[in-house]
């Protein structure tokens, strides 16, 4: 499994410090670990102009793609709420970069956390492939 995964969903609790959520109050951050064992943050980043929000998974991952990376190892997602899951729109974007193996935990602490992986997140996804059989 992830190497450190106690100190790495305590590094993604810490960090929902920085989420920027003045209008829902709800906290979210999200980790990227690469194969090569960097790690990105990410929270949610709200907008007055609601539907400008991004979510803390897709801020994630938009850090570790524009760093050059796009070997996922696994993602830690953790929020305000217990038991917090991927949005759909959050979903259909970890899909295009995360093989359907790779792990996505879902924390609520250090020891209360679920482990799933992509395929079971998103099942029957769509993706380039269908776009290159035309
Ligand atoms: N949010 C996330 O960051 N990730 C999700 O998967 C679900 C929702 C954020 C968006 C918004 O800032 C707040 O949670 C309430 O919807």
């Amino acid at each position: 499994m992830i190497e450190n995964l106690n100190k790495l969903i305590q590094i993604a609790i810490d960090n929902k410090k920085n989420s920027y959520s003045p209008y829902s109050k709800f906290r979210v951050s999200a980790l990227v670990i690469t194969k090569s064992g960097k790690i990105y943050k990410g929270v949610n980043i709200e907008n007055a102009s609601y539907s400008a929000t991004i979510c803390a998974e897709r801020s994630a991952l938009a850090s570790c793609i524009s760093d050059g990376h796009t070997d996922i190892e696994a993602m830690i997602l953790t929020a305000d709420a217990k038991d917090t899951s991927p949005c759909g729109v959050c979903r259909q974007f970890m899909a295009e970069f995360l093989d359907p193996s790779c792990k996505i935990v879902l924390a609520n602490s250090v020891d209360d956390y679920k482990i799933y992986t992509m395929e079971e997140l998103l099942p029957l996804s769509f993706k380039k492939d269908k776009l290159e059989e035309i």
